[in-house]
């Protein structure tokens, strides 16, 4: 996938698949371009023989398809990078899944669009708790659907109002948090 975004897209709706009613998603950047996306569901969870080969492409659940891809690509993508995926689950209890990327790595792709992320997410699952918080060495953005049923009283949070006020929100926080982790803006920086 090209973007980090769609990554975390795809891999929260495996949470959303699996019955979760809450989601935790937390970004975290560090000072040396490692960044760890973690992402924490309340779902039914993994059996400890399945959990044991889920990053390999041919385990799925699923039906219309006969592999599943969204775990072993994301592997793929943070060990390129010199990272790494782990996974913990719970059969009943619950699933927490943890990305490790190096940003300054020149295979690891873009962020993309977070706010867009977390916007379909929270639209295509109203009823689903999430919270959400990316932080960086400049700043924070978060997010949490508690907050915002607080706000909206009776508004569903599939109202296309809220989807455009959730990307505006997030995307302003978001410029503000941002730190440029490409390669060539770091060897002109401190790193060498
Ligand atoms: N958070 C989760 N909770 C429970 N089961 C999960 C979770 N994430 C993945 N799985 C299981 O792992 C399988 C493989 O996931 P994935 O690689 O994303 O492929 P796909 O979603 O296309 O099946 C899923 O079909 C599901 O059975
Ligand atoms: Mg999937």
């Amino acid at each position: 996938m090209k973007e980090l975004s769609l990554h975390l897209l795809d891999v929260a709706k495996n949470s959303v698949a699996a019955g979760a009613k809450h989601v935790s998603i937390t970004l975290d950047e560090d000072e040396d371009g490692w960044l760890t996306i973690a992402i924490a569901d309340d779902g039914r969870g993994m059996a400890p023989e399945f959990l044991a080969r889920v990053t390999d492409p041919f385990t799925t659940t699923r039906t219309t398809r006969k592999v599943g891809l969204g775990l072993p690509l994301l592997r793929l993508t943070a060990e390129q990078t010199g990272g790494s995926l782990s996974i913990d689950s719970t059969l009943g209890v619950g699933t927490t899944l943890t990305a490790r990327f190096q940003r300054r790595h020149l295979d690891c792709p873009p962020l993309g669009d977070l706010p867009g992320a977390v916007a379909l997410l929270i639209q295509g699952s109203p009823d689903m708790e999430l919270t959400y918080r990316h932080t960086t060495p400049k700043g924070e953005a978060a997010l949490s659907t508690a907050e915002l049923r607080d706000i909206l009283g009776d508004i569903s949070l599939a109202e296309p109002e809220v989807f455009a006020w959730i990307q505006d929100y997030l995307t302003e926080q978001e410029n503000e948090a941002a730190v440029d982790a490409s390669p060539a803006a770091v060897s002109e920086g401190e790193v060498q």
